[in-house]
């Protein structure tokens, strides 16, 4: 047998429940030659849970004290998003029959971490993080590029989206770059989205759906800017002043992926969540824990030259890091 066919084999009988299925049979066929068979399969089949990713509690499960800690050590300044996040991912992990998938969608300035988030939470699931068979990402200018083949997309996202859910309910999807989409495109699989207890079938209710964009961007620093100039601190920033900008933002931009779409129209996404802009001290702390991460000694003069170094806004007053975090790497390794 091919390899190739070898290994699809082994995924159905072992990762599908196709092994499961032939152990009642085991039981009632006395016959010692079905019991050492069914032996073999259930040790073939835990070794091969532990060395082959499978939509399985080995594989899939929720930790919410990594989350918890990822969020409050790795994610600077991001008090707000970092509280929704949390309480939605827990309320809806904890949740054994949740009524519809969860559906967040992250907003801020380029660089205040929307995407890192998002791997924090994939860590906090999968074991596979990021690297997971059950976390897609779709990237509006990479998937959905050309307009014209709006109607394309539409069929191929709503097959795609179902395929993946079939294969595994526990499934992740983050849409980036949801201000560059054509508008309607996610119309697609907004039934995905809404309560339904299934759909052809299929059972949506257990998928996490994260949009990703800019949209609502300058309004949050508007907001940000106006704590700032009045010297209050940062973390009284509250959702409530945040809120109506947000929405007026998501509601009428005619540009994003956003407009006029059921998404908004009914109601399908549970939690709109606003990333700050990032501030001086924050682009020294991404610095210092780039540096851990390259497994480096921990250097305060040179992450203040790397912070230094990045352009802030306004130009005034220069208070917000035009990049945010975004260009850190790179320039480590031209301090380092
Ligand atoms: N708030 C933050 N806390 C810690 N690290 C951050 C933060 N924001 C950004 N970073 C770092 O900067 C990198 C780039 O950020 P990220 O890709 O998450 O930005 P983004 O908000 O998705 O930007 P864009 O809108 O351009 O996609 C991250 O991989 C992370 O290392
Ligand atoms: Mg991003």
């Amino acid at each position: 047998m091919q390899p190739r066919k070898r290994h699809v084999l082994l995924w159905l009988l072992f990762c599908s429940g196709m092994a499961e299925a032939l152990e009642p049979i085991s039981t009632t066929i006395a016959v010692g030659m079905a019991a050492a068979l069914t032996g073999i399969l259930v040790k073939n089949r835990n070794i091969f849970y532990r060395f082959h990713e499978c939509c399985r509690p080995e594989w899939i499960s929720f930790n919410e004290t990594r989350l918890k800690t990822d969020l409050e050590s790795k994610l600077f300044g991001q008090h707000i998003a970092s509280r929704i996040i949390l309480k939605a991912v827990n309320g809806f992990m904890y949740n054994d029959n949740p009524k519809k998938p969860l559906v967040l969608s992250l907003h801020g300035w380029t660089g205040t971490g929307k995407t890192f988030v998002t791997k924090l939470i994939a860590d906090s699931i999968y074991a596979e993080g990021m690297q997971s068979s059950f976390v897609h990402v779709f990237t509006s200018t990479l998937h959905f590029p050309h307009s014209e083949h709006i109607a394309t997309y539409k069929s191929q996202l709503q097959q795609s989206v179902r395929g993946k859910v079939i294969n595994c309910e526990r499934s992740m999807f983050i849409f980036d770059e949801m201000d560059k989409m054509h508008p309607g495109l996610i119309d697609s699989i907004n039934h995905y989205l809404d309560y339904h207890v299934k759909l052809d079938g299929v059972s949506y209710r257990k998928s996490i759906f994260i949009f990703l964009s800019n949209t609502g961007g300058d309004g949050i620093i508007q907001t940000a800017l106006d704590f700032w100039r009045k010297g209050r601190d940062r973390k009284e920033i509250e959702l409530q002043d945040l809120e109506t900008t947000l929405s007026q933002s998501v509601f009428n931009d005619n540009k994003s992926g956003f407009f006029r779409t059921s998404l908004i129209d009914k109601n399908l996404v549970d939690f709109f969540v606003p990333f700050l802009p990032l501030e001086y001290r924050h682009v020294v702390q991404c610095a210092l824990a780039e540096m851990r991460a390259k497994r480096l000694k921990p250097n305060h003069d040179v992450a203040d030259k790397v912070a230094r170094d990045l352009v802030y806004f306004p130009k005034s007053e220069r208070v917000f890091s035009v990049k945010g975090c975004k260009t850190i790497e790179s320039k480590l390794d031209f301090y380092m």
